[in-house]
């Protein structure tokens, strides 16, 4: 086989950069180890930034998320269970969409399916090759079958736990690393959330996180042990836990679970995003940890560089902005960084803290829920800095 951009990983961002691709008639071809059944129910993300809304609209992949999707125009705020809005409307005049993230998967595969070029499920044994010449190579089997494609490009959009980060040589990529001291354990339950907009929870008992992704189905999260087993969390204890560090202001319904997970916290970032012809984008190149939901939206960022460069490249004026390309999402890249680290050491509790690490946490949360000006500045990261 023989493509312009061979893609590996159908994620957000592989798929997105596919289909920017596509509409600019430049031809790709995605390739993923999983089914189709297995990474249009992976239960992730929910959370889509202003920008990011428009651009899947944009690209003709938002007509469900317009019917299904739900605008938020601020957030909570819990401080010991008394409640402060953050007026995104007010401070920044934008929004953002809860839709979730496997249902934007869905919709881009649903669109690449009905005409926008190839891409195989269940690939086996990916490997890639030849990376500094002109034609690089990916090869897989895929139904049984030795394959080879042979590309202008590889973007690696394989996620943090792919092999395209892996195939660069050692020493040529800088690792910019933090772990966390606790994980989220996260639920997907039929009950209506305790607010119409997500509550992001500071307590003695540690964090919690109450969202949701329907009237009537909540998504709900709280701060545990980094490396604790899912059967040491029995529901009545996963109820018990989210109604306590909720307080007094909301009522919590509870409802049938019908998903559980633990998601670890990690801050990873490599310089550059990029090796000879192979070209890193979301995960496979960075991290955050979930708090202000960055993830999604920072793949979606990194292909909109990477396809605006494939673009000048096949127009014709050079390769300029390829080079350019690491360089050019890092400035991004490090601004969800810092702003994810620091809604997360300012709703945690941390296992050495000290009383005055929690007196400081109080008073972050005191200044960004009475002054103005800092709440602005929240409510614009949150939404998502427009883009570059
Ligand atoms: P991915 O979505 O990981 O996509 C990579 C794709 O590549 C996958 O489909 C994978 O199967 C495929 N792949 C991997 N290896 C290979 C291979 N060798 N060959 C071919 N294909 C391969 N973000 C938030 O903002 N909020 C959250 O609550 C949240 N929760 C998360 C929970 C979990 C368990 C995880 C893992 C992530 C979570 N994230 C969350 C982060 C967010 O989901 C990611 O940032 C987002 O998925 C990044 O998109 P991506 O396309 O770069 O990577
Ligand atoms: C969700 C996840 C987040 O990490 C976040 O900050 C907000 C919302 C969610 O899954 O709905």
């Amino acid at each position: 086989m023989r493509t312009q951009v061979g893609i590996v990983g159908a994620g957000p961002a592989g798929l997105m950069l596919a289909r920017l691709l596509h509409m600019q008639g430049i031809d790709s071809i995605i390739i993923e180890n999983r089914s189709r059944d297995y990474i249009e129910n992976r239960v992730r993300a929910g959370l889509i930034e202003h920008w990011a809304a428009d651009l899947l609209t944009e690209v003709g992949a938002g007509a469900r998320m317009a019917r299904e999707g739900l605008l938020h125009w601020g957030i909570n705020i819990g401080i010991n269970g008394d409640l402060h809005r953050i007026d995104f409307q007010k401070l920044v005049g934008k929004r953002v969409t809860i839709y979730g993230q496997q249902e934007v998967v869905k919709d881009l595969v649903a669109q690449r399916m009905a005409g926008g070029g190839p891409l195989l499920f269940e690939v086996d044994g990916v490997s890639l090759h030849e990376l500094t010449s002109k034609t690089p190579r990916i090869k897989f089997t895929h139904a049984g079958r030795a394959q080879e494609i042979e590309c202008d490009f590889i973007a690696g959009c394989d996620g943090f736990h792919g092999i395209s980060r892996p195939s660069i040589p050692d020493g040529v990529l800088s690792i910019f690393e933090r772990d966390y001291p606790f994980g989220w354990l996260g639920i997907l339950s039929e009950s209506p959330p305790p607010d119409h907009e997500l509550i992001y929870s500071y307590t003695d008992r540690g964090f919690a996180l109450y969202s949701l992704r329907s009237p009537e189905l909540a998504r709900l999260y709280v701060q545990c042990d980094p490396d604790e087993e899912l059967e040491n969390w029995p529901d009545a204890r996963i109820w018990n836990e989210l109604g306590k560090r909720l307080g007094g202001a909301r009522k919590l319904a509870q409802g049938v679970i019908l998903q559980k997970g633990i998601t670890p916290m990690r801050s990873f970032v490599v310089e550059p995003m990029q090796y000879g012809r192979l070209l890193l984008a979301g995960d496979s190149a960075h991290i955050v940890p979930p708090t202000g939901a960055k993830g999604m939206n920072l793949a979606f960022a990194d292909v909109m560089v990477l396809a605006r460069a494939f673009e000048a490249f096949y127009r014709g004026k050079g390769d300029e902005r390829l080079a350019g390309y690491s360089a050019a999402c890092l400035r991004r890249v490090w601004y969800a960084q810092r702003f994810s680290w620091w809604m997360t050491q300012l709703l945690h509790r941390f296992p050495n803290e000290s009383a005055f690490d929690r007196r400081r946490q109080l008073s972050d949360l005191d200044y960004i829920t009475s002054s103005e000006a800092a709440a602005r500045s929240l409510a614009e990261q949150y939404v998502g800095l427009p883009l570059a």
